[in-house]
């Protein structure tokens, strides 16, 4: 089989999107829609990957650079899909096959494409097609008596007749570049846009005696283009729906497959449920048995085995990453920062926030609290209203909390500082030193009671 260079087209306007930002680096699932097409054409295993950008070029070949097999051809000025791909030709191998995508077209499946390339297998034209109840705005296929592909008509050139056709060209077609370069070069701009139609080749390929093949598919979605907000969010849904059903096709269980939304990747084991409105970003794992409550939001962690993070619990890892181990329960109301690596059974609970701290197996920060830049020990007890001061203004310190120190409530570690093991550090204080292992640390001002206090009277006038 020939191999697979890919055009996408990525010079368009995109006008009622009424946005600064390039129309094909708005996003679905967190990812540009351009970023679809070429992760959908790197499945292809293509040779080489074209887009084609002119309206906000720069931005847009900056936000995708650096991918492999990825170049950029300029199209200035915008002269239409045939002179956009006439752009390409000239980084296009002779002996390939030519398929052409829309940036604007992000649901593409490799299956589609790969159906519409063995039609093509490197001799002939194939058009993606589909039916539509209303075929408004799209080229038309035009055939012959006996079902031939004889054009595509658009919608602006149609007479009443060719209007009442109702299947029409989705965009995508792939074709021998061999055949293609000579029709690109046959093209030109009289028509009702005054543009190069990419749609004019197939009456050439018919002219030529050259066969075309159709792949008509019924699934609208994967050939939907994004041209307005309204749009976008449409194959957000059905982008997201996609995902929920490959979910719960591998055993997740979704309280509502509608309302989930993830935006990267999530890697899910046996036996995990997730309640409603959740939300994942860039890379999450979920092991055995682990459980989410509702309204989280969970970004870039790895949450271990039969791991239960409750209601309205914020995660995100960033760059550096947060593990979750087997068994710990976090949340209601948690935050979890870059760094936080929870061991096994851990507890963290409401309005507790950790950020760069390891806590040990067994350790629990129940209520109320900050663990930042932190080490904890097996089995530690974190009260309630404790903090770690980790910052001096211009530096961070670490403190290191030893196995199976009890911190009492509303304490302040003044970090650098070193709590000795099995230690216990008195409700209020703030801690400057470090600790003796075993120790009752107290550093607060002794309590006194002055007796038959007489509070103030008001003075009358
Ligand atoms: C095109 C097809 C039409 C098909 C429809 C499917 C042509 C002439 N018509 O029409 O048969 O039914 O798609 O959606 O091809 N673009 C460029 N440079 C240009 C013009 C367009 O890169 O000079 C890009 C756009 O950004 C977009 C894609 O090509 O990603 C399609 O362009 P668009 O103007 O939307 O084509 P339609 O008129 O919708
Ligand atoms: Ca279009």
């Amino acid at each position: 089989m020939a191999a697979i260079d890919v055009v996408i087209m990525a010079a368009g306007k995109g006008t009622r999107m009424k946005s600064s930002m390039p129309k094909v680096l708005h996003r679905i699932g967190g990812r540009a829609l351009v970023q679809h097409v070429i992760d959908t054409a790197q499945t292809l295993a293509a040779r080489r990957i074209v887009a084609i950008t002119g309206h906000g070029a720069e931005t847009v070949e900056a936000a995708l650079s650096g991918q492999a097999g990825l170049q950029f051809v300029r199209q200035m000025p915008q002269l239409g899909t045939g002179h956009a791909v006439q752009q390409a030709a000239p980084v296009l191998p002779d002996d390939g096959i030519t398929v052409v995508l829309s940036g604007d077209v992000p649901l593409t499946r490799a299956e589609t494409l790969q159906a519409l390339i063995a039609q093509c297998a490197g001799e002939r034209l194939a058009l993606l097609t589909l039916t539509m109840p209303d075929p408004t705005g799209y080229g038309r296929i035009v055939r012959d008596a006996q079902g031939q592909v004889r054009a595509i008509v658009e919608h602006k050139d149609a007479s009443e007749a060719e209007r009442a056709i109702r299947e029409i060209y989705s965009g995508i077609m792939a074709v021998p570049t061999r055949l293609l370069k000579p029709w690109l070069a046959r093209l030109d701009n009289h028509n009702a846009q005054q543009e190069y139609y990419l749609t004019d080749i197939v009456k050439f390929a018919v002219a030529d005696g050259q066969a075309v093949a159709a792949h008509v598919i019924d699934d609208r979605v994967q050939v939907d283009g994004v041209n307005s907000p309204v749009q976008l969010a449409a194959l957000e849904r059905a982008y997201q729906l996609r995902q929920a059903e490959a979910l719960m096709a591998q055993g997740v269980r979704l309280a509502d497959p509608a309302r989930l939304d993830v935006r990267g990747s999530l890697d899910c084991g046996a036996d995990v449920e997730i309640d409603v409105n959740c939300v994942f970003e860039g890379h999450v794992s979920l092991g055995d048995g682990v459980r989410i409550g509702p309204n989280c939001v969970i970004a870039n962690a790895r949450i271990e085995a039969g791991a239960v993070i409750q209601a309205m619990t914020h995660i995100d890892g960033e760059r550096a990453g947060v593990t979750v181990g087997p068994q710990a329960t976090v949340g209601p109301f948690a935050r979890l920062r870059p760094g936080a690596q929870l061991g096994a059974e851990v507890h963290v609970g409401n309005f507790v926030e950790i950020k760069n701290s390891s806590l040990a197996a067994g350790a629990k920060a129940n209520h109320l609290a900050y663990l930042g830049d932190a080490t904890v020990g097996e089995r530690v007890n974190y009260g309630a209203g404790s903090i770690t001061a980790n910052y001096d203004g211009a530096n961070k310190h670490r403190t290191v909390i030893e196995a199976d120190v009890h911190v009492g409530s509303n304490c302040v570690l003044v970090a650098p500082v070193t709590l000795g093991a099995g230690g216990t550090i008195g409700g209020g204080s703030t801690i400057t030193k470090d600790t003796a292992p075993g120790a009752l640390s107290v550093a607060r001002s002794k309590q006194v009671s002055l007796a038959n206090w007489q509070r103030p009277q008001k003075v009358k006038r």
